[in-house]
């Protein structure tokens, strides 16, 4: 953390930033004695900062208007994002829709790639319209491994699913081209390498390292190439269900997308086939021991969630076109509809 806020220092000194924003999730046990140190290293520097922790999981609109309201009433001049990727995503429309002088961002799961990057998925306050907004891209991103041990086994789980899906997702992409492919594929082997041990133990550094290095490059994969099919699903599905896990529900759908994309683009999967399947092998045994169970989500939904899907700006680059018939299916196989009791 003094390192961290050091970085902090050099890049602002020329500026009079000197009052932060810092918006992070509910804080949890695990990571509120690394808000309360990253506080008093801030304070070492010069610098104060107020804590917004108001962002839900699967952000919403609302959740950034209390933000831009602390934002103001605490006369903050910057934005400090502190967490995953649900305070990096809301904390970005903060950043930008206040103007903020400076907009750093310091992920503490690796996984999402939003640090890098000027995409935010936020729910629409009282709707299921989950929106892909291009934003404010972050001044600064600090990545520190140390700041992921922590991360509880299920958490390491569903957010390194999200940054494989990310790395396949990009490679296969119809906006794919030789700079996100060296990004994406490079991503899915640190993952291969290390993406068991940071589960089985959380204080591996070494892996811990690797999963923010694969998330990264993953990360910008995406913001270059666009991602596919399982996010369309996934993103929507959010968005109806407020308290689900993103990197569960892309691990309850990634390999149908990959097993329905396949034809399209054989020659990619050629050369990613032995890692998926090395992957996903590893994914089925980690399910088995966090005894994770698959989602029943409402019969109710289930046509909203196939028209929402098919506009979901994700699939635009989802490398094979795809019918409504062809998205029930991959929709009936990866989870289970049950009529509302
Ligand atoms: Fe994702």
């Amino acid at each position: 953390m003094d390192t961290l806020a050091k970085r902090i220092t050099g890049l602002t000194a020329p500026s009079s930033v000197k009052r932060f924003l810092l918006v992070t999730s509910q804080i949890m046990e695990w990571n509120r004695s690394m808000i309360c140190d990253l506080k008093q290293n801030l304070s070492k520097e010069s610098f104060t900062a107020v804590v917004f922790d108001g962002v839900e999981p699967n952000p919403t609109t609302d959740n950034i208007e209390q933000g831009k309201i602390v934002y103001g009433a605490e006369e903050c001049d910057g934005v400090i994002a502190f967490g995953g990727g649900s305070p990096i995503d809301a904390s970005k429309i903060i950043a930008d829709e206040t103007r903020a002088s400076i907009f750093i961002t310091i992920p503490t799961t690796s996984g999402t790639g939003s640090e890098i990057s000027p995409w935010s998925v936020i729910t629409a306050a009282g709707s299921n319209e989950k929106i892909s907004l291009c934003t404010r891209i972050p001044d600064l991103a600090l990545l520190d491994p140390q700041l992921t041990i922590t991360m509880p086994p299920a958490l390491t789980f569903s957010t390194g699913m999200d940054a494989f899906s990310h790395a396949v997702e990009a490679y296969v992409s119809s906006s794919s081209n030789g700079f996100t492919d060296g990004l994406s594929f490079e991503s899915m082997q640190l993952i291969l390498r290390s993406f068991k041990a940071a589960v089985k133990d959380g204080r591996n550094l070494d892996a811990r390292k690797d999963m923010q290095e694969a998330s990264l490059l993953a990360g910008a994969a995406m913001m270059h190439a666009g991602l596919g099919l399982s996010h369309a699903m996934a993103n929507t599905i959010g968005g109806f269900y407020h308290g689900s896990v993103h990197g569960w529900l892309i691990a309850q759908t990634l390999e149908a997308v990959c097993d329905f994309n396949r034809d399209a683009v054989p020659d990619k999967y050629r050369r990613i086939e032995p890692i998926v399947k090395q992957v996903m092998t590893q994914a089925g045994q980690m399910v088995e021991n966090l005894s994770l169970t698959r989602d029943v989500l409402e019969k109710d939904h289930f046509k909203s969630i196939v028209e929402k899907s098919t506009s979901n700006v994700n699939s635009t680059t989802n490398p094979r076109k795809f019918t409504k018939e062809d998205l029930e299916k991959l929709l009936n196989s990866c989870f289970e509809w049950k009529c509302k009791s």
